[in-house]
């Protein structure tokens, strides 16, 4: 059996030592948009997951070769596929955990916000669906532009009468992953030891990644005002950087499914009862007074978000000072952008 390699979620403070969860060891997992460019990857590091024992493929194409083809890999997950509308009740049957990258993607030229049209139905559509047939189950909302389809989810779910805000994410570990990554490289650090919270939003100037509170703490100690302005913007526009790479072809997608499968990894390891698993999410929270999701660091457990770790943005520098006041209204036009789309669309 291949054992994945994904990092281990670290503690604010600590790096997790591996303790005995004292649940089932075992759940069930639906990744709905399965086929596509996140979904594939993402799917074949789930089904690496000691922690899966059942996982539940979802899309509208090609969802047949995907199951095939993962199934033939020798780890314990059953690999079961579903397709069309009339699948979904079957593939979110008892899910622990709902992950959705299903959507539109960004073209060169794009925001995140140019796929509001599309993405926001088919959030919408498939959140209904979690509500019905799975309505414990934590949802791990990828499709963006996240900042609004994880309110769209939220009044879908409110209105479906089985809304838990501890129970909804924003997948915003990218940004940790990207912002942990370029730090290293700038820094020299071996980047297993390096863990930078990034809070906010996940789109453009709404992603602010907290130098100041980077661990190790002697790195972030040292960076100079330039550094910390460059690190910044090359972590919002990190995803761009793909894009245009990718040049038409797609945006990220392998580093994104490493992200999500460390993300759900950590969920499910709140899940089964450890108690030290940390990891910066979009949620619901009253961190920021005006802005009813805000991305932080958050404790995971049984019930899905334990603690919103506010303490993370007392003593931040001016320079973020200044950033964080400068995206409040960026992040809420989004966030009412996507209430208002479930109330204008029911
Ligand atoms: P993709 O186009 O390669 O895959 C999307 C998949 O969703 C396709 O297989 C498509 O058939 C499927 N799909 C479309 N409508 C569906 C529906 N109603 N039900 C089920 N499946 C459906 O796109 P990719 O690259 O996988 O990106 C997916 C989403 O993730 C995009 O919205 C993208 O912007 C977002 N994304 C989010 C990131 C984040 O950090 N949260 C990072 C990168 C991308």
């Amino acid at each position: 059996t291949l054992r994945p390699r994904l990092p281990k979620p670290r503690a604010a403070s600590r790096v997790i030592v591996a303790q005995a969860g004292n649940g089932s060891g075992s759940y069930k997992v639906a990744i709905l948009g399965a086929a596509g460019g996140i979904g594939q990857p993402l799917s074949l590091l789930a089904k690496m997951s000691p922690l899966v024992s059942a996982l539940h493929l979802y899309d509208i194409t090609n969802v047949e070769g995907v199951t095939a083809d993962l199934s033939h890999c020798n780890t314990p997950a059953q690999v079961a596929g579903f397709t069309g509308k009339d699948a979904l009740a079957g593939c979110l049957l008892g899910a622990d955990v709902v992950v959705i990258p299903a959507g539109v993607l960004r073209k060169p030229g794009m925001t995140r916000d140019d796929l509001f049209s599309v993405n926001a139905g088919i959030v919408r559509d498939l959140v209904a669906a979690v509500a019905d047939h799975a309505p414990g189950a934590l949802v791990h909302v990828i499709s963006n532009p996240v900042n609004s389809t994880v309110p769209i989810a939220a009044e879908v779910l409110k209105q479906k009468g089985a809304y838990d805000p501890r129970r909804l994410f924003g997948v915003t570990t990218l940004d940790v992953v990207r912002a942990n990554a370029f730090v290293a490289a700038r820094k020299g650090l071996p980047v297993a030891d390096v863990d930078v919270p990034v809070v906010g939003g996940h789109a453009a100037a709404t992603i602010l990644p907290l130098l100041s509170k980077a661990r190790p703490k002697a790195a972030a100690a040292a960076f100079t005002d330039e550094e910390v302005e460059e690190l910044a913007a090359r972590i919002r526009d990190a995803g761009t950087e793909v894009v245009e790479a990718k040049a038409g072809a797609g945006s990220a997608t392998l580093s994104m499914a490493y992200a999500a499968a460390r993300f759900l990894e950590a969920s499910l390891r709140g899940l089964d009862g450890h108690d030290d698993v940390y990891e910066c999410a979009y949620v619901q929270s009253q961190v920021v007074p005006e802005l009813p999701f805000f991305a932080c660091r958050v404790k995971l457990g049984r019930g899905g978000v334990e603690e919103v770790l506010a303490s993370e943005l007392r003593g931040l520098t001016d320079y973020e000072a200044r950033e964080l006041e400068d995206l409040k209204p960026r992040l809420k036009a989004s966030i009412d952008k996507g209430i208002a789309y479930v109330q204008q669309n029911q």
